[in-house]
């Protein structure tokens, strides 16, 4: 691009009309991406982000004096190494640095110990996603929000109802880290390279809510049943519903490489638009016979946000055991204090 057209295009790219259509045609990297937390899974998330080099700024807060600035310095020190170009930033409680942000991931809150369900995390998590929310809109009223705090889909449904944001741009992370173990438990059974493994977990993000799809993975087209019997399956399906709490006995907390790879596909999904179908947690209102909460079902993600919720016809099985799981995630619900 000559120096004439790139000093056009800088000038024009700052008029708030002619903005969004320059740096739509020109693809031009412009999405300002906030995570909230940073700790293991948030800084994970911040690293996928800037690695992906599709958003032109990410900014980290943690409440903890000089702990998101010093995650970030740290970051930024890898650009040369991981090449990439975004920028991160690092801000102590300063939610003015927020301002304008596309897209903002919570993360913050307490993680899990061994042994605790992700239920147990309301108490104090709520009260601070909360807080989160609020503060994050107050900056960026148009923003869409991720939610990654536990208990999941009730930290969904409390953003629903504390923040007025259109039921769009509030998403859950949930069901594509649990997919992620789904075909990495599949890939461990059937011997094959993860490549080859298609799946997809939907329902309540928790030990007993989740959904595996069995029936409808595959290996490169190849139904997963073709494969190894009901009983490996079966097995499969239980060790991905504990996922999370396996690694969190071995680790002695939450995990944060898989959730940050999970979260920052989302992000990358809605920053380029892709239109890709990820199982989120979204505000259900009739869809699958269910009202009123937020589960994992799958969903179109693109700029919007969720751009639609795609439902898929269900089995008997597959549709009581849904049903179960909304039980669950709305007895959790019940807890929070509206
Ligand atoms: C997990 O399953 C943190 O809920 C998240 O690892």
């Amino acid at each position: 691009m000559s120096f004439f057209c790139f000093k056009l295009t800088k000038k024009l790219s700052k008029n708030r009309i002619l903005a969004p259509i320059i740096q739509n045609k020109l693809k031009i990297k412009n999405m300002k991406v906030t995570v909230v937390g940073a700790g293991a899974v948030g800084a994970s998330c911040a690293e996928y982000i800037a690695i992906k080099n599709f958003a032109a700024e990410v900014v980290l807060l943690d409440i903890k004096e000089g702990y998101a600035e010093g995650k970030a310095m740290d970051l930024m020190q890898t650009a040369s190494l991981n090449g990439f170009d975004t920028k991160i930033t690092g801000s102590t409680s300063d939610y003015s640095k927020t301002a304008n942000s596309d897209v903002c991931v919570i993360t913050s809150g307490i993680p899990r110990k061994p042994g605790m369900t992700r239920e147990e995390l309301i108490g104090i998590n709520a009260g601070i996603v909360k807080m989160v929310a609020a503060s994050l809109i107050e900056h960026s009223p148009n923003t869409i929000i991720i939610v990654v705090s536990n208990p999941m889909d009730t930290m969904t449904y409390l953003v629903h109802k504390t923040t007025g944001l259109p039921k769009n741009k509030i998403i859950g992370m949930g069901g594509a880290l649990d997919s992620a173990r789904f075909k990495y438990r599949l890939a461990e059974a059937l011997g094959a390279p993860i490549s080859d493994i298609d799946g997809m977990v939907i329902g309540g993000h928790s030990d007993k809510g989740m959904v595996p799809l069995t029936r409808l993975a595959t290996r490169n087209s190849v139904p997963v049943s073709e494969f190894i019997s009901k009983e490996r399956l079966d097995q499969v399906m239980q060790d991905t519903k504990v996922g999370g709490a396996t690694l969190t006995g071995l680790l002695g907390t939450s995990a944060w490489y898989a959730p940050g790879a999970a979260v920052s596909g989302m992000v990358q999904a809605i920053a380029c638009d892709t239109k890709k179908i990820f199982p989120c947690s979204s505000l259900l209102e009739g869809e699958y016979g269910l009202n009123d909460l937020c589960i994992g079902v799958p969903v179109v993600l693109g700029k919007n946000g969720i751009e639609s919720i795609v439902e898929i016809n269900l089995t008997d099985a597959e549709k009581a055991h849904m049903q179960e799981s909304a039980e669950g995630v709305s007895k959790t619900n019940d807890l929070l204090e509206l």
